[in-house]
């Protein structure tokens, strides 16, 4: 007792001596708390002086292929040493999947589809990436770079959980507080239960168990030792009436689910989605749109620097540089040549590419497998879901073909709103993206009604849907690698000659921007040294 009073009293004093930041690293050298200093890879970017104080010249040209985030990062990084750069995109648009679909924009798929959206004005939905978690560079890039961020929702206590074949949720949707507070409680009271009768003894001291049941009744609200540990429900279910003035106390949402129904709904498994590294609140997202990252790369790099509709056709190391070939928006062939080039499309697209890299570089381009990814935006004229269920953001998982749903962390308490209504993977991305746009929305629409009604049918009035697998220049949401302590990830993560490749897919954060940025920013370290070092 007094050894622990006197280490507060040691951890006080060193808290009010050197300030937060100390108390937490000694607190990690005790092993009592980690202590948090995540960042990502030391960066330093490339600078003219490097150049002057080095007594060279710079001035090195680069092509570079695909203005995804990858492609624009690595040419906004080596423009701050003054390389020229020049980049080829293959689309009339930059962003590669950094893509915001508002009214008037428009896409042709690999199965000749054209969809217009037909947004109103002010609302838009993110095709690609949609969030952003607090620890990724992307969130250095948009300070950087002026991008004004807002809190993005990924986690809400009033959104829901839809499981459609479950009796014990009758079909209907449950609020995540309300699953939460039957999922912990449940489990706090079997715990506190099993732990009070010795099921434990063998693992834990009595002031364990003493501190494992305090813990339980804090955690899951649930009665002391005389009532059994009983969970009975209570506030954190929610309310059917609310609390409010004078002698209305609320009436808290009744029917507590047996702890047998609670294990046969599942939705406890829905909890660790949140739990996870970059999926855990805060997160955040580009005022406006997503978009607003590579719109801000693009001035940065400045537009003359970017050559849309422009499909890479080949790629060859040839004495003193590259040559890279390429079609232009007619069709006609062009020849580019420089000092080096990165290449940063998807690998799937890359591997179409004519080279004399040799075929290990085609083989090890094709292995990654790309993901089959849809999503779909749905205008409504109205909020209902902040109207009538007082939500406001989060995402919604279902066990249906939708996937999860999203609704927008914008445009609070406004007259229109566009959700996600669907984002998905694999087959059920499949599935949609061979549907024509109209049949995706009717199928979306019909399984969302099963959750929020006719009112997810009725006050629809537009929508636009992207399958990632069949959009040209890309050709997926993103990739899997079978392997990459494999040759192949290896492969690709050296330069070949005077060819880089660059993007998510060389990186371990795969579908985040993060992933292109970090992969960018090697490639330009490595370019640079080798510049300077010549
Ligand atoms: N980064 C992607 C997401 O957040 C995979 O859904």
């Amino acid at each position: 007792m007094q050894a622990e009073t006197s280490r507060r009293n040691f951890l006080r004093s060193v808290g009010v001596a050197g300030g937060a930041g100390v108390l937490y690293s000694t607190m990690g050298a005790m092993g009592l708390a980690p202590v948090p200093t995540a960042t990502a890879a030391p960066y330093r970017a490339p600078s003219e002086s490097d150049f002057n104080l080095a007594g060279r010249h710079g001035r090195k040209k680069v092509v570079i292929l695909g203005a995804g985030v990858a492609g624009l990062a690595a040419a906004y990084e080596l423009g701050k040493a003054g390389y020229d750069c020049r980049i080829l995109e293959a689309k009339d648009r930059s962003g590669g999947r950094n893509w915001t679909a508002r009214g008037g924009t428009s896409e042709t798929d690999l199965d000749g589809r054209t969809q217009r959206a037909r947004f109103s004005d002010g609302q838009y939905m993110n095709c690609g990436p949609g969030r952003l978690p607090q620890s990724h560079v992307t969130l250095d890039y948009c300070r950087e770079l002026g991008v004004p961020l807002e809190a993005f929702v990924n986690a809400n206590a009033d959104a829901y959980i839809y499981h459609e074949n479950v009796p014990a949720l009758g079909g209907k949707p449950m609020r995540w507080r309300t699953a939460k507070a039957d999922v912990y409680g449940h489990i706090s009271e079997l715990l506190a239960k099993a732990t009070d009768q010795g099921a434990l003894d063998a693992a834990l001291t009595k002031d364990d168990k003493d501190r494992l049941i305090a813990f339980l009744q804090s955690f899951g609200a649930i009665k002391g030792k005389a009532d059994g540990f009983k969970y009975t429900g209570g506030s954190r279910r929610g309310y059917t009436v609310e609390p409010g003035a004078a002698h209305e106390k609320g009436t808290v949402l009744g029917n507590v689910p047996s702890v047998s129904d609670v294990l046969a709904s599942g939705v406890g498994q829905r909890f660790a989605f949140e739990f996870g590294y970059d999926q855990a609140m805060m997160m955040f997202q580009p005022v406006g749109g997503m978009d607003a990252i590579p719109k801000a790369l693009e001035r940065a790099v400045g537009r003359h620097r970017i050559t849309y509709g422009a499909w890479a056709t080949g790629v060859a190391n040839v004495p003193g540089g590259v040559e890279v070939s390429w079609k232009d928006g007619r069709g006609r062939e062009q020849v580019e040549r420089a000092d080096f080039c990165v290449v940063a499309t998807p690998p799937q697209i890359a591997a179409r590419l004519r080279h004399n890299l040799g075929d290990a570089v085609t083989s090890a381009l094709k292995t990654p497998v790309p993901i089959s990814v849809g999503k779909i935006g749905l205008e409504y004229r109205r909020r209902w879901w902040e109207l009538d269920d007082h939500m406001y953001g989060g995402v919604v998982p279902t066990d249906l073909d939708l996937a999860t749903l999203w609704f927008p962390s914008y445009g609070y308490q406004g007259r229109r709103g566009t959700v996600i209504g669907y984002y998905n993977f694999g087959a059920a991305a499949d599935a949609y993206g061979k549907l024509t746009p109209e049949e995706r929305t009717k199928r979306a629409v019909d399984q969302g009604a099963k959750v929020f009604g006719d009112r997810y049918r009725t006050e629809l009035d537009a929508s636009f849907s992207v399958a990632w697998h069949r959009t040209p220049g890309i050709e997926g949401g993103w990739v899997g690698w079978p392997n990459q302590d494999g040759p192949e990830y290896k492969l690709l993560n050296q330069p070949q000659g005077n060819v880089y490749f660059a993007g998510d897919w060389l990186s371990y954060v795969i579908a985040w921007q993060h992933g292109a940025f970090t992969s960018a920013r090697k490639v330009v370290t490595e370019i640079h040294q080798r510049v300077m070092a010549a």
